[in-house]
């Protein structure tokens, strides 16, 4: 299984932070915001990552980053023009996937849990980290039947759960094929949701249910909380 990590977009809601800073360089508490996801990747042994990002971000993220050899892994950059979409930035990994399977995360979540077992255990088909949270129309929302993804919106304004779809998904080669076959949302993006959808749509969407803290450092208030929280669990 190879890695990719999302981390380009406009950080619109972080600015002034993110005036020429990427969104996932910025601290969280002792670390940059990147570390957190790459670091479920690492966990899982995934040695082979790619890391899409905009063109204004790439100079800094790959300075940041270098080759990998200092984390012992190897990274390929690639570069998204234009913010359209987090499945758009996905399917740019699609010559370096070569027939495997991806762990896609974005550079903005935090993880509590260990992914690690779900990660390496992936054999075929679509799996997804859902997320019990208060304000289920900020993000994708699932209802499950077991294990079984039943049904998935983006942002709904009226959610039929409160289980949110986090930033880690587990796709097979094939989620590449499903990428060049989507169109636009309402908002102009090829949405990841899109792609999870076509996976249950087949009847190959698992779920795991993380039990820990999950964060989507994208607000100030998530990006406070999440450095807060990593401090607590550092001392405790
Ligand atoms: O965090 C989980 C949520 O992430 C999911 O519940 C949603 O289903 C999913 O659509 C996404 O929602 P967000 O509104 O949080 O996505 P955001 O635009 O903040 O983008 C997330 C990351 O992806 C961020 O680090 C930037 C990157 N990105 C985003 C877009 C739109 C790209 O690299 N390229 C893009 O075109």
């Amino acid at each position: 299984m190879k890695g990719v990590l999302i981390c380009g977009g406009t950080g619109s809601r972080l600015k002034p932070l993110t005036e020429v800073t990427n969104k996932s360089l910025l601290p969280v508490y002792d670390k940059p915001l990147l570390l957190y996801p790459l670091q479920v990747l690492f966990d899982a042994g995934i040695k082979e990552i790619a890391v899409v990002t905009g063109n204004d971000h790439m100079e800094q993220i790959a300075s940041f980053l270098g080759s990998g050899k200092r984390f012992d892994c190897s990274f390929t950059f690639a570069v998204q023009e234009k913010p359209e979409g987090i499945a758009q930035a996905l399917g740019l990994a699609g010559e370096f996937a070569n027939g495997e399977s991806v762990c896609a995360i974005l550079g903005d979540n935090i993880f509590f849990d260990d992914l690690s077992p779900a990660i390496r255990g992936f054999q075929k088909g679509g799996h997804i980290f859902l997320k019990e949270v208060p304000d289920p129309q900020r993000f994708g929302v699932a209802q499950v039947r077991g294990e079984t993804v039943v049904a998935l919106e983006e942002k709904p304004k009226e959610p039929k759960s409160n289980l949110a779809q986090t930033g880690c998904y587990l796709f097979d080669h094939r989620c590449f094929e499903v990428i060049r076959s989507l169109k636009p949302s309402a908002r102009g993006e090829l949405e990841i949701t899109d792609v999870s959808r076509w996976y249950m749509e087949q009847g190959e969407l698992s779920a795991t249910t993380l039990s820990d803290e999950w964060l989507d450092a994208g607000t100030f208030e998530s990006l406070f909380r999440a450095a807060q929280l990593v401090r607590e669990r550092r001392r405790s």
